[in-house]
């Protein structure tokens, strides 16, 4: 696989493995420090949003691993508008050994990936945020190792970034349940592509109202902002919709006793995310963002063969 664009794209035993050398890769680094697996390799970062995690974990992996890194920001590319595409990709193939890029339309990482002789990760579309989910799944193995039928429920909006849970989940044998208000639920096509997935893993998938009923049982409360990237004018009307979506210290005390909540942060507390859960016994969404940086690392290994 040259690019990594959606966790769909690859199978359960290549998820597996990227998870493994994360593992590896996260030891290594508080042990010894990582070995030079990326000398003499610049990674091209293009962001057409605003990024804390993104930006400066890729940036870490790359210098961790003896690489480098170059920030492209909205200003400086125009991806699409300044210049084409496909122009943009063909320019930097020549530049850099791989791209990562942060866009508004799914279509245009994919037109990236395309045009481009070099791998191409997916920092974020409107579609998914296969990174994160990368980094999610290597925060709940490391909580409940990777054993089959762990419930993961994800709380709100039916969003990028519940695509690739779901779409983790269901690799790796977990049941996925989605609780959000009508009107705001998971994309169509990434639950068809989810319902193919379970039914090779035997996880099962589940799109309910209420989050009450879907936090029962839960191994994983999930959740994440109410309004993403792009959808600002639509602040108001979602502030309205999402208060019952809200994941406080009710909501978690419905749950196994065992559950860890996640969000991708940026958080907005008191808002999707109480301050009393998010700073609480439950919480792990300083450990989940840190391992952003581990798991990309596995990621960008892997796409350029170097471990
Ligand atoms: N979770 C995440 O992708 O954060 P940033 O938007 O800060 O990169
Ligand atoms: N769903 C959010 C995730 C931010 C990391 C957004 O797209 O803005």
């Amino acid at each position: 696989m040259k690019d990594f664009l959606a966790i769909s794209d690859y199978s359960s035993a290549e998820v597996r493995d990227m998870l493994d050398l994360a593992v590896r890769l996260k030891q290594e680094y508080f042990t010894k420090g990582n070995q030079p697996i990326f000398k003499g390799k610049v990674l091209g970062m293009i962001f057409q949003k605003p990024s804390l995690r993104t930006r400066v974990s890729f940036d870490m992996a790359m210098r961790h691993c003896g690489g480098d890194a170059l920030y492209l920001s909205p200003n400086e590319i125009g991806l699409g508008k300044r210049e084409s595409i496909a122009d943009v990709a063909r320019v930097l193939s020549g530049y850099v050994q791989a791209l990562m890029a942060r866009v508004f339309e799914h279509e245009h990482v994919l037109e990236l990936a395309k045009w481009s002789s070099i791998p191409v990760v997916n920092g974020l579309s409107d579609y998914n945020h296969p990174c994160q989910g990368m980094a999610d799944a290597l925060t709940i193995v490391e909580k409940f190792g990777n054993q089959q039928g762990l419930n993961v429920t994800f709380v709100g909006d039916g969003n990028n970034v519940a695509v690739s849970l779901m779409h983790v989940s269901a690799k790796l044998g977990w049941n996925f349940t989605l609780a959000s208000p009508e009107g705001y639920d998971l994309d169509p096509k990434a639950v068809n592509v989810a319902n193919t997935i379970s039914a090779e893993t035997g996880s099962t998938l589940s799109f309910v109202r209420d989050p009450h009923a879907a936090v029962k049982n839960a191994h994983v409360i999930y959740t994440d902002t109410w309004t993403s990237m792009g959808q600002e004018e639509e602040t108001a009307k979602r502030e309205k919709v999402f208060p019952p979506y809200q994941v406080n210290a009710k909501l978690v005390g419905e749950a196994d006793k065992d559950v860890i909540v996640m969000h991708c942060l940026p958080a907005h507390r008191n808002h999707e995310l109480t301050d009393e859960v998010a700073d609480g016994p439950h919480s792990v969404i300083f450990p989940q963002a840190h391992n952003r940086l581990h798991a990309q690392k596995a990621i960008l290994a892997r796409l350029l063969g170097v471990a």
